[in-house]
């Protein structure tokens, strides 16, 4: 089954002065159901664009989307608002959480609104918390708990729902190694046992690793394409060959932590 199709996007942003950028060109995407895919390129090439594009936050200046057999196009302001809470779940580099509420409010905020069973929700919280290893902090704040802690807290957020697409920009930007490890290991395990279907942007060969398929975006065209053997150390090392070839600046790579 097809989540994701996406048929000659792009997209122009203009600014001050009548200036026209050309951020995101032609792209033909296509995301299967239960897919993790990872999406790199240099800095400036589009991905971040695409991603918001693909998340209905922007709309493309060509092409068409759908998601899950919707054209977000074709829907209002408020089916849109409901459309995104319902197929779609978010992870951030900055986490996007809630500051002044407890974890267990961030995580379970979607189906409140959604006015979900409280019965149903608290059997959809326990055993995602469980998995996530924040069943001790839920009735913690943000401010309170580490950053490994927040991205887990942001992850149960984006599948708590059951959503038909999760998609992730730099989720692991703002942690360090032990902790991107111990997210990714956990991103990849929802993937296989819940069949969730990833979109992930990244700039870091290692987490781009967990990947199934990984995409990489150049000038905004897609550029390349590979897919993961079982093997993900001979993986990091096709996805450094792929960034070599793709050029661009990746000064940040860390080699030691494969
Ligand atoms: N709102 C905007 N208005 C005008 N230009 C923009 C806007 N957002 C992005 N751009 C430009 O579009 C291009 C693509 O930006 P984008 O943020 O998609 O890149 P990226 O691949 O995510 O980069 P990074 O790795 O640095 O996050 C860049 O040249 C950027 O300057
Ligand atoms: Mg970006």
């Amino acid at each position: 089954m097809i989540v994701l199709k996406a048929e000659g996007l792009g997209k122009v942003y203009s600014s001050i002065g009548n200036v026209f950028h050309k951020a995101l060109e032609d792209v033909d995407l296509q995301i299967e159901a239960g897919e993790f895919v990872g999406i790199m390129g240099p800095s400036g090439s589009g991905k971040t664009t695409l991603l918001n594009l693909l998340a209905t936050i922007a709309r493309p200046t060509s092409g068409r989307i759908e998601i899950n057999g919707i054209n977000p196009s074709r829907l209002n302001d408020e089916q849109l608002a409901l459309f995104r809470r319902r197929e779609l779940g978010f992870v951030f580099q900055d986490f996007n959480l809630i500051n002044t509420l407890s974890i267990k409010d961030n995580i379970v905020l979607p189906l409140v609104l959604d006015g979900v069973d409280p019965k149903v929700i608290q059997q959809r919280l326990q055993p995602l918390a469980e998995w996530l290893q924040i069943e001790e902090i839920l009735g913690k704040r943000i401010y309170e708990v580490s950053g490994g802690q927040k991205q887990r807290t942001a992850i149960a957020r984006a599948f708590i729902h059951r959503p038909s697409l999760v998609l992730a920009d730099e989720l692991t930007g703002n942690l360090d190694s032990k902790s991107a490890k111990d997210v990714m290991d956990l991103l990849r395990d929802l993937n296989e046992y819940q069949k969730a279907t990833v979109l992930m942007v990244t700039h870091d060969p290692f987490t781009a690793s967990y990947c199934k398929r990984v995409l990489f975006i150049k000038d905004g065209r897609l550029f390349s394409e590979i897919r993961r053997g079982s093997n993900r150390q001979a993986f990091f090392q096709q996805i450094l060959d792929s960034l070599s070839l793709l050029g661009g600046n990746f000064n940040e790579i860390p080699f030691a932590r494969a």
